[in-house]
């Protein structure tokens, strides 16, 4: 059947998500081992980008560092593994270093689960991962056929202001695993 983004756009329209949904939060790299350092070179020189934060997830083996433009979104994330069995080095040896997932930021991350799933979206995970006392909820959509990329819904509480917590990270990127990258 053709496409008919007209109906796309009615359809997304009715479900009420359009209210739901506020804007792009941070894009998130996954990088070959030895690659993070590179990518964050590159992307400092072309452009005011700051290091921002660092994180280590010993559950997934990897490194991530997060960098700001000015005090703009989105952040750009950027995991590389630490050893070959790591999530994320086994998903760059299948695809490359490349983006993985853009994560947009939600009002009621819920309430827009319920809807998409309700009209047929598949996520990877059962379940929203994070909690209102840890500051911020996230999960995964099963990424995109063409481009291959992963959307992920986001809602912060209170004043957190990272992108996800050491334990939620280890739990979203397992939550990958099932797609053949582990
Ligand atoms: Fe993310």
């Amino acid at each position: 059947m053709p496409i008919n983004l007209n109906q796309v756009m009615e359809d997304f329209n009715n479900s009420g998500l359009n209210e739901l949904i506020d804007k792009l939060d941070h894009i998130a790299y996954r990088v070959k081992m030895g690659e993070r350092l590179s990518t964050m070179q590159a992307m400092m020189n072309l452009l005011p980008y700051r290091e921002f934060k660092n994180f280590k997830i010993l559950k997934a083996n990897a490194i991530t560092t997060c960098i700001k433009l000015h005090n703009t979104l989105p952040v750009i994330v950027i995991s590389e593994g630490l050893s070959e069995n790591s999530i994320v080095e086994k998903y760059c040896q299948k695809y490359g270093s490349r983006v993985h997932h853009l994560a947009y930021l939600v009002k009621d991350i819920e309430e827009v689960v319920e809807i998409q799933k309700s009209r047929g979206v598949e996520f990877t995970s059962d379940k929203v991962i994070g909690s209102e006392s840890e500051g911020i909820k996230q999960v995964f959509t099963m990424p995109t056929q063409t481009t291959n990329h992963i959307i992920e819904y986001i809602q912060r509480f209170g004043d957190f202001d990272g992108f996800f917590t050491p334990s939620n990270v280890e739990d979203l990127m397992i939550s990958t695993a099932k797609l053949g990258e582990a």
